[in-house]
């Protein structure tokens, strides 16, 4: 019956309605047979259409109310009557005897009502059907429940089935006392009052108590014990923002309770089995605790029957190695095996760490996981596959902005919903959504992030457009918070020129892919280049030579013409021998003249050209062998060059001299054909035989 009142409230709120007939600052809805005349300042009643059955008189002027009073809606079937908020200070015996249908009266809010006025109007109440009393925000400023247990019994309401007392004085609430006048009471409202203590009694048809926000402490055998159970029917509970320390063996004579919230209350632990001996708990809040508790024990949660439990707003460090709070990663879910939807918002969670699968591992038939702020900056790696019946998974407010969508989705998830509204997403890449995943998921819901309309979204953008109904959150869109020019479009309504994605997609491709080729090419040009560079520069001094017409010519002829009497070619590590040996005993004692590069070529000019110059100006070669020549390019190089004098029949200009024993084995083909092919002189190992080779070197250069 609370129920339909609450629901008859937000209807008037919802659909469309028109004002009464007879009463134009009233409003009348045919279609769910109510009137409101909300904060009308009217002082009587007013006459209704035949229809109506609720009226909501809220907020008028009412003062006395006597029979004549409700005259007006004795032809009704009035059902349910709110008299809140009014000005009743007076009212006479049989004040309601006329509504013969009433099932609900609301008298809340009425601050010049006294008990014993309100006993009065209660007890005038003829109708049979009467169930429901609301006296909420009374200002009877009596601190102990005899107050209202007297006004139940002197009314007479012993068919009441729900009663509501929010927002009252009360600091004692007296339960024994309460059921003896109102024995079948399913449904107490006390919540938000000051209630410091219960002392507890038989409720034996109560079905839902509402005690939150009160100043209550419960301890041991608060639900009775093993013998007398205080509340046998009870179904809901709930106990939120209270002063309740500690939850250890309290818990039980509630066979029947299949909704306990125990939120913002001021535990620091969970112990072993606070759960276990509820037989029918379904649904388990302890929420908002706001970084109070501090241990959760292995079997907390321990409960055949647990289906939903929220956790949320606790501020836990669900993550390895924290200092200040302990629990048990494998184990904790572990006897919860009918948990299928788990709250776990508002805790910290590190998505890099396999602390969440350790958690839930065990969770097999979990389907709904809300892991709302819990200041994860990506999705949790490994886990989804993990979870065969995983279907709705809720990371909002959350700074999501990337996640890799293979290791996140994997071959095996099930997940259909997925939530990441209020996140830190710009760009939806295509790799968030692996295909096989894309077609699993049903709603996706993403509002809030900060969508950029750039280029890197159109995979995104063409994806809301194909598939709008997968996006549940989308209407009227997402909007795009950067670029700074296009702040607070819609992402859906983005329409890049063809020109500003394409071709910054296909400029920038071949920039980088011509970038990279001509770098590949460089590379392996160059690295040619470097390892050919003397096959080249002979390559270039060929094509020079012949261009020029540089080819040689017959040396013999004309002695005169030649500048120099020997080319030497040599290694730079012999270049001490060339100085102190060679040119001393050739040039200054025997007056020849030698080209030596170090001294004789010209700057300036290129090499090849130097080189080639040069030994068509030198009447013979002078080859100065050793091993190291054989490693020098530039030796070898100069030695080609040579080579081709050498084979354009001029055998007798090339001299070899060896200046240490070099292995013939180490020679290239075409060397060892010209050492082959011609004699040479050795360097000697003992001083005196020098002046023998320098005779030998001197007869060769002559
Ligand atoms: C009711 O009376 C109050 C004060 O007397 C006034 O501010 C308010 O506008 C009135 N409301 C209606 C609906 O007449
Ligand atoms: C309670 O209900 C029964 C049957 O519906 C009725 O006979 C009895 O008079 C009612 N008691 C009161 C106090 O209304
Ligand atoms: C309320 O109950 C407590 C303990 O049950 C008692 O100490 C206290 O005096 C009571 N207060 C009132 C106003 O009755
Ligand atoms: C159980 O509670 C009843 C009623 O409060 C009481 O009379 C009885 O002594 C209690 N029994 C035990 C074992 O505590
Ligand atoms: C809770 O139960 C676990 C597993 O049986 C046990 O290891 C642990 O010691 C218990 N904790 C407490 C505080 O008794
Ligand atoms: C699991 O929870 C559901 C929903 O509350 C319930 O219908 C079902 O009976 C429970 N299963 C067990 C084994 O308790
Ligand atoms: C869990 O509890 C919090 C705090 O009471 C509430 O805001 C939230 O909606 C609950 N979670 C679910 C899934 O109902
Ligand atoms: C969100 O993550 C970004 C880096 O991804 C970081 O710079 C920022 O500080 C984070 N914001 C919050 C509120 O943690
Ligand atoms: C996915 O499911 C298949 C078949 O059930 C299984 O063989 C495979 O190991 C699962 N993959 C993962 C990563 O769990």
């Amino acid at each position: 019956m609370m129920l339909l009142y609450i629901v008859f409230i937000q209807y008037t709120v919802q659909t469309s309605t028109t004002p009464c007939p007879n009463a134009p600052w009233c409003i009348c809805n045919e279609e769910n047979n109510y009137a409101h005349c909300i904060n009308a300042n009217l002082s009587q009643i007013p006459k209704l259409p035949s229809y109506v059955t609720s009226l909501d008189f809220f907020g008028n002027r009412l003062q006395l109310l006597k029979r004549s009073t409700f005259t007006t809606l004795g032809t009704l079937k009035l059902e349910y009557l709110s008299l809140a908020k009014n000005l009743i200070s007076m009212a006479k015996s049989y004040a309601l005897n006329n509504l013969l249908y009433l099932r609900l009266l609301d008298l809340s809010h009425n601050s010049l009502m006294t008990p014993g006025v309100a006993v009065t109007v209660i007890y005038s109440i003829r109708s049979l059907s009467f169930s429901t009393l609301i006296l909420n925000m009374m200002s009877w400023r009596y601190r102990r429940s005899d107050i209202i247990v007297n006004l139940l019994c002197n009314a007479y309401t012993g068919n009441l089935t729900h009663l509501s007392l929010k927002y009252l004085y009360l600091q004692n609430l007296s339960l024994n006392e309460i059921s003896k006048c109102v024995p079948h009471l399913h449904f107490l409202d006390g919540s938000h009052g000051s209630i410091k203590s219960v002392s507890p009694g038989f409720l034996r048809e109560i079905k839902e108590l509402n005690l939150q926000n009160n100043y209550l402490a419960i301890g041991r055998g608060f639900f009775g014990n093993k013998s007398n159970c205080y509340f046998p029917k009870i179904e809901v509970l709930r106990l939120d923002n209270n002063y309740i320390n500690e939850f250890d063996n309290r818990f039980s004579c509630l066979d029947s309770l299949k909704i306990l919230t125990l939120d913002n209350n001021l535990v620091r632990q969970i112990s072993n089995g606070t759960f276990k001996y509820l037989p029918s708990l379904s649904i388990l809040s302890i929420a908002s605790l706001c970084s109070r508790l501090r241990n959760i024990d292995s079997l907390a949660f321990q409960s055949e029957t647990l289906y939903f439990l929220n956790l949320s707003g606790n501020g836990f460090e669900f993550i390895d190695q924290s200092s200040n709070y302990w629990f048990d990663k494998d184990n904790i879910f572990k006897y919860s095996p009918n948990l299928t939807q788990l709250d776990l918002s508002g805790n910290i969670i590190n998505p890099y760490e396999d602390v969440l699968t350790r958690m839930l591992l065990s969770l097999k038939s979990l389907q709904k996981l809300w892991l709302k702020n819990c200041n994860m900056f990506t999705l949790p790696t490994g886990f989804f596959d993990k979870m065969p019946h995983l279907q709705e998974f809720v990371a909002s407010y959350n700074n999501i902005s990337a996640w890799d969508g293979n290791t996140v989705f994997g071959d095996n998830c099930t997940i259909h919903t997925l939530a990441l509204d209020s996140n830190s997403i710009s760009i939806v890449e295509e790799s968030f959504f692996p295909l096989t995943s894309l077609n699993r998921l049903t709603k996706i819901y993403l509002r809030l992030n900060h969508f950029s309309c750039t280029c890197e979204n159109l995979w995104f953008r063409n994806l809301i457009r194909k598939r709008p109904s997968l996006f549940a959150d989308v209407f009227p869109g997402y909007r795009c918070y950067s670029p700074p020019y296009r702040e607070g479009t819609y992402l859906i309504d983005y329409n890049p020129a063809n020109t500003e994605c394409n071709n910054e997609d296909k400029v920038f491709l071949i920039i980088v892919t011509s970038i990279s080729v001509i770098g590949i090419v460089v590379v392996i040009v160059s690295s040619i280049v470097y390892r050919c560079r003397w096959h080249i520069r002979y390559w270039i001094y060929l094509s020079t030579t012949k261009r020029r017409g540089l080819v040689y010519h017959s040396l013999t002829e004309d002695s005169s013409q030649y500048v120099y009497d020997a080319f030497v070619i040599y290694c730079d590590y012999d270049r001490n021998w060339v100085r102190t040996q060679l040119i001393g005993k050739v040039e200054k004692e025997s007056g020849l003249k030698l080209c030596i590069h170090h001294r004789d070529f010209k700057a300036g000019q290129l090499i090849i050209d130097n080189i080639a110059e040069n030994i068509a100006a030198s009447r013979k070669i002078l080859l100065l062998m050793s091993r190291d020549m054989l490693s020098s390019d530039w030796c070898l190089f100069e030695m080609r060059i040579a080579q081709e004098k050498f084979l354009n029949n001029e055998t007798d200009t090339m001299i070899v001299v060896m200046l240490e024993t070099v292995s013939k084995e180490l020679m290239s083909p075409s060397l060892r054909f010209l050492i082959n092919s011609t004699t040479y002189i050795e360097w000697p190992r003992k001083q005196y035989e020098e002046e023998r080779f320098w005779t030998e070197v001197l007869r060769a250069l002559q």
